[in-house]
């Protein structure tokens, strides 16, 4: 879908920063040239929106992106380590940029593998240059002018950090979505997760400049915005304002432009009553919440050091359950982790039954260097894992396929974000975050909100008609027509 998206910088006072990505296939791979950098992501939304920041930051600086390795003197890849495979991966990766040195292109490695790693990524990898964790990324444009110094192992991996990563230049992808990220880190120690490691502790944004940056989001044009943080919910607003969460939700939704206002990922202790009220009482605060259980068994989650028990998690269902506005709850589940029992996995099983999530993240357990779980026993085998995943996948495409076919009929408001290949097709979201693809005659639709009668689903998706003017229809905008 993100081949679809301009380009946009937050800065019209420099007309340099808006000019389009280079190199682009159209235009052939040009020479290797000093001051361009190709850009390449990996992981969670995070790290999509970290990228967005350093090409910005670069971009800011006079370098130019270019959309190709071969037309890059500069080539970044930004890391992912939560699971094992993900970390491999970037070797993999890394293996096929062997030999790049050798023709003048610098690599620089970002991200959690980067803070994981460290210094080890030059052993196994002697062609990259710098090595560079996201808590460190201020400090980029300065160590970039050490690479390109002619500096052959350059690190940025200092974790101990109160700063967050603030830019003046931010180069979105999405011209009507926006990330915005509002806390940094973590401080919630879960015993398999790297991220308090790889992404350093907790820090929170003040209020303040989150709503200046909104506002001028809304100014350039963006309408929807998401804010980002490990555990969003736990955010502590250092500012005098002393907002809460809720109330920065509250204030986000009353910035003039801005429809609609996400978060992501809640923490499930974290999810206090005031959260629920503030969306109740504003249409604009989207009424989806992510909201991971990780597991459905007491005693696993005790030994996952999730600090809440299966009860607590579910009285966090009922209070979303008992709000005005119907919420779609969304999850991410881990099976196999160390020491879980057939019956404990069967917990997880009925908890799915109990939510009835609209939808599921389910990941095999994968073991992380220095997590606690990591040298717990008990370790599930690998195929015992793919079992469970298979079972709890199977469950929740059975639950799936029923919540969705009980939306027919039902009218949803859809900000459109692209065209499908199909005449008069289109896709976009719903505030409660499915995916809903439409037919339309209208020539235009991108980056509208329309109203969308359902028509059927898919597995994962809606399917439905544009309506024009249909009475008592909730709109956060005025209506297309
Ligand atoms: N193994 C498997 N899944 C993990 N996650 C985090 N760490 C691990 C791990 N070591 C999952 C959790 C988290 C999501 C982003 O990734 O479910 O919520
Ligand atoms: Fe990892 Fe737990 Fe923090 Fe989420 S809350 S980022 S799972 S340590």
């Amino acid at each position: 879908m993100g081949n679809t998206f301009d380009i946009r910088l937050e800065s019209l006072a420099n007309p340099a920063l808006r000019a389009p990505v280079a190199g682009s296939a159209e235009q052939g791979s040009a020479a290797p040239t000093r001051g361009t950098f190709y850009l390449e992501t990996f992981g969670c939304q995070m790290n999509e929106h970290d990228s967005e920041k350093v090409a910005g930051l670069l971009l800011a600086r006079g370098y130019q992106q270019v959309e190709t390795v071969e037309a890059a003197g500069l080539i970044l890849y930004n890391t992912c380590s939560i699971r094992e495979k993900a970390a491999q991966k970037v070797f993999s990766r890394l293996g096929e940029y062997r030999g790049l040195k050798g023709d003048g292109k610098k690599i620089a490695v970002l991200g959690c593998v980067a803070q994981q790693e460290g210094e080890d990524i030059f052993t196994r990898a002697p062609w990259v240059s710098l090595v560079c964790g996201s808590a460190s990324y201020r400090k980029l444009p300065e160590l970039l002018a050490q690479v390109e110094a002619g500096a052959q192992r350059v690190t940025g991996l200092d974790n101990d950090t109160d700063e967050t990563f603030e830019t003046e230049m931010t180069r979105r992808d999405n011209p009507w979505r926006a990330y915005l990220t509002i806390i940094e880190g973590c401080d919630k120690s879960c015993a398999y997760c790297v991220v308090p490691f790889t992404r350093g502790p907790e820090r929170s944004r003040d209020s303040n400049r989150i709503l200046q940056e909104l506002k001028q989001l809304a100014d350039f044009g963006y309408s929807e915005v998401q804010f980002l943080g490990q555990t969003v919910n736990s955010y502590s607003d250092p500012s005098a304002r002393k907002m809460k969460f809720s109330e920065l939700l509250i204030a986000a939704a009353q910035v003039p432009g801005i429809l609609r206002v996400r978060f992501t990922t809640s923490h499930p202790r974290d999810f206090t009553p005031d959260i629920m009220e503030a969306m109740d009482a504003h249409q604009a605060i989207c009424n989806h919440v992510h909201l991971p259980a990780q597991s459905g068994s007491t005693r696993v989650l005790r030994a996952m050091q999730r600090s809440y028990s299966r009860e607590d998690y579910l009285e966090k269902i009922s209070l979303i359950r008992a709000a005005k506005r119907r919420t779609a709850i969304t999850t991410d589940i881990i099976v196999g982790f160390p020491g879980e029992t057939a019956a404990e996995f069967d917990d997880t099983l009925s908890l799915l039954d109990a939510v009835k999530y609209d939808g599921v993240y389910s990941f095999k357990y994968s073991p992380r260097p220095n997590t606690p779980a990591a040298t717990m026993a008990g370790a599930i085998p690998d195929d015992e894992q793919s079992r469970r995943l298979a079972l709890l996948q199977e469950k929740q495409r059975a639950i799936q396929a029923e919540t969705l076919q009980r939306f027919t009929g039902e009218n949803f408001e859809v900000h459109v974000d692209g065209k499908s290949k199909k005449e008069n097709s289109w896709y976009g979201h719903s505030s409660c975050n499915r995916v809903v693809s439409l037919n339309s005659p209208h020539p235009d639709l991108l980056g509208k909100y329309v109203n969308v009668r359902v028509t059927g689903c898919t597995a994962n998706s809606l399917l439905g008609e544009h309506v024009v003017g249909v009475s008592g229809a909730v709109l956060a905008a005025p209506e297309l027509d």
